[in-house]
């Protein structure tokens, strides 16, 4: 007898993604050509993005954003992005955007391009039936100066749409002390708080975020089930993990999917979410990872409906919408 076909079309939050992350390799190659810029060296022979590890990937990432130059630019990369997002059932999205990648973290041309963000956002939610929120991101490896440049950005826009702050890059480059006048600035301004942190940095890394950043989320944080200690102090304080199991494998932050520690930190009890990253980057998408789920850890309805719960109640956004979400996914 075979077994039913899993289904994975049930509505779904994801509060993990990048927005220029989930740029599909074609709409990264297609504007390169309209502008003639040769980043030809960044797609392998299938035309899907080519990387070696985290720094390259880094490296890879930054050169396909050289392609996106302008609002008009981002207007049509968020509706690809947010089409693509809803074909895989996702009714809810945060993304991360960066103040970095629109023109160089200026006040003016942030406004200007959060702006056409904001009208894809709409048209999208008309379109598509997708809503999306927005956490203004810095950039670790580019400083904690031009962080603060990046948290202005983000506390002079706060609002309906950005609603959080948060910090990617690479985790093991600069003292996390540095970046806490700018999540301090960023609190002061109303937003909520999330960081890469315990992807590459170690338990140790998590337990400084939380003391110096006081996030409620960290991004990905699955290392801290390295430390009993840390381990115990997120559980207690209800911190939020954004976990990215596709992104963990692809990128070798863990060696393969079996030894993912997800399914641990969910029976331990951590408050634990499920999120893509940068879907294209990794071939992986919201289905794919809950397909991924039912296959290496056995999970169904239940699991699936936990983390779904969980990501409704750690969403940063207002309490209205998250009433409206909890419906959606209850229904
Ligand atoms: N920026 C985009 N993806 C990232 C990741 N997985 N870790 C850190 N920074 C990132
Ligand atoms: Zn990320």
């Amino acid at each position: 007898m075979t077994a039913a076909p899993l289904d994975t079309s049930f509505p779904k939050l994801e509060l993990h993604m990048h927005l220029e992350g989930a740029a599909p390799p074609a709409f990264i190659a297609g504007l390169a050509r309209e502008k003639s810029i040769d980043i030809s060296g960044i797609f392998d022979g299938h035309g899907n993005y080519r990387f070696r590890d985290f720094d390259d990937f880094l490296k890879v990432y930054e050169a396909a954003c050289t392609t996106l130059q302008s609002p008009e630019d981002f207007y049509r990369l968020t509706l690809a992005v947010l089409e693509q997002s809803a074909k895989h059932g996702v009714i809810y999205t945060e993304s991360f955007i960066s103040p970095d990648f629109c023109g160089g973290a200026d006040l003016v041309a942030w406004r200007a391009y959060l702006a056409a963000i904001e009208e894809a956002a709409d048209e999208a939610e008309r379109r598509f039936g997708i809503m999306m929120k927005g956490i203004v991101t810095c950039v670790r490896h580019f400083g904690a100066d031009q962080a603060k440049k990046a948290a202005h950005c983000a506390a002079e826009t706060a609002g309906n749409f950005v609603v959080g702050f948060g910090m990617g890059g690479a985790e093991t480059m600069g003292r996390t002390a540095d970046f806490a006048y700018s999540f301090d600035m960023a609190r002061e301004a109303g937003l909520h708080l999330t960081s890469h942190a315990g992807e590459w940095g170690g338990a140790e890394m998590v337990r400084e975020t939380l003391h110096h950043l006081k996030v409620s989320r960290l991004g990905h944080g699955f290392q801290c089930i390295d430390d009993p200690d840390v381990l115990q102090e997120v559980i207690e304080k209800g911190i939020v993990l954004e976990l990215c199991p596709g992104s963990n494998v692809a990128l070798n932050a863990v060696p393969s999917w079996e030894t993912h520690p997800i399914e641990k930190l969910r029976a331990a009890g951590a408050k634990i979410t499920v999120s893509s990253d940068d879907p294209p980057f990794f071939l992986s998408d919201m289905t794919y990872e809950f397909t991924q789920l039912a296959k290496v850890f056995g999970w169904g309805e239940t699991q699936f409906a936990q983390v779904q719960d969980i990501a409704v109640q750690a969403a940063f956004c207002d309490e209205d919408t998250r009433a409206t979400l909890a419906k959606r996914i209850a229904a």
